[in-house]
């Protein structure tokens, strides 16, 4: 399918779901407060593939990022690896609480697909 709704009102804060989107994991997080500010709280030369947290999300407590490692392509676990975010097992990628690459063999950050919030408890996918 094209486009897929999500209830956010499901998703408590500090919370993570996986949804399918076009035969791929779509990862979402409702990030806390502390997790928003960890991810502003860096410096953004200092990484591989350098992106702004603001750059990656359209509101701060919504994560949203394909679930396909920019390595190789396996996905990603949730709440796990050294900074705080997905770590990949199949090859050692650590990304953080906004999905970029901090440490391991993956390129790039994990990938924001195009996605709207027409109303503020939903959230459309594609
Ligand atoms: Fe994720 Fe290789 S596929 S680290």
């Amino acid at each position: 399918q094209a486009k897929v709704e999500v209830a956010l009102g499901a998703i408590p804060e500090g919370k993570n779901v996986i949804i399918k989107w076009r035969g791929k994991p779509v990862f979402i997080r409702h990030r806390t407060g502390s997790e928003i500010e960890e991810a502003n709280n860096i410096d953004i030369q200092s990484l591989r593939d350098p992106q702004a947290d603001e750059d990656r999300v359209q509101k701060p407590e919504w994560l949203i990022m394909l679930g396909v490692c920019t390595h190789l392509g396996c996905v990603p676990i949730g709440e796990a690896g050294d900074f705080g975010g997905w770590f990949c097992p199949c090859h050692g990628s650590h990304y953080d609480i906004s999905g970029r690459i901090r440490k391991g063999p993956a390129p790039l950050n994990l990938e924001v697909p195009s996605y709207s919030f027409p109303d503020d408890d939903t959230l459309v996918i594609g």
